[in-house]
């Protein structure tokens, strides 16, 4: 009997550091399986080596890739190697987990709308790449985490979903991070499965999941 086609959404996950929201969407499928969750990871890439997070892709063998700026003459050219390292994959969606430098116009031109970033605050409150550290030195008494398309600001493109952790006295940015990180592994995994099983559509801010 012919296998039955794939209905599995293809993947490429970025990744700069430790990896754990990577490795929550590995666990996921492989404890569901690609069909049922909805999507397979098909690569992993980076903009550096000797990560966490590519050891966890290797671990669970599969293939990636590294794009560092300083092998480019210019932002734009980094910028279209990674598009194209990316776009040999042939990826359905994009997903920006933990993947710590802001893309160019070639590849949003490619990806836009299909490329999924998680930030660890409350957009808009606190973008950039101290969102932990930020909410926590302007006093927030609530933070949290938000799963958003990436536009061409800095995360200023449409809200998916967002997961609220209330702060406490005691906490400093590690503390406070990792239990962040505690529900945007959840949210993140539920949120790519819900993308990639139902279709979604974009109507300006408002994101429309099937
Ligand atoms: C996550 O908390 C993610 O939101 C954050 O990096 C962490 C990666 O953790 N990303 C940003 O701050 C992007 N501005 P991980 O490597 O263990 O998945």
């Amino acid at each position: 009997m012919a296998a039955k086609p794939s209905v599995a959404k293809r993947l490429v996950v970025l990744v700069s550091g430790s990896g754990t929201n990577l490795q929550a969407l590995l666990d996921e499928i492989a404890a569901t399986g690609a069909e049922a969750y909805g999507a397979e990871i098909v690569a992993v890439g980076a903009d550096r080596d000797g990560i966490e997070g590519l050891a966890r892709a290797e671990r669970a063998g599969i293939p990636t890739f590294v794009t560092k700026v300083r092998d480019h003459g210019s932002r734009e050219e980094w910028d279209a190697a990674l598009t194209g390292a990316v776009a040999a994959h042939e990826p359905d969606l994009v997903v920006s987990a933990g993947f710590m430098k802001i893309v160019g116009k070639e590849f949003l031109a490619r990806y836009g709308g299909r490329f999924v970033n998680t930030h660890p605050a409350l957009l808009p409150s606190f973008p950039g790449a101290h969102g932990v550290r930020d909410a926590l030195a302007y006093g927030a008494r609530v933070t949290g985490c938000t799963v958003h398309f990436v536009d061409d600001g800095v995360d200023t493109g449409p809200i998916i979903a967002q997961g609220v952790v209330e702060v406490r006295d005691e906490d400093d940015e590690s503390a406070l991070h990792e239990r962040i990180k505690d529900v945007e592994r959840r949210l993140l995994v539920e949120v790519v499965g819900r993308l990639a099983r139902n279709g979604y559509r974009i109507e300006g801010r408002k994101v429309v999941i099937q």
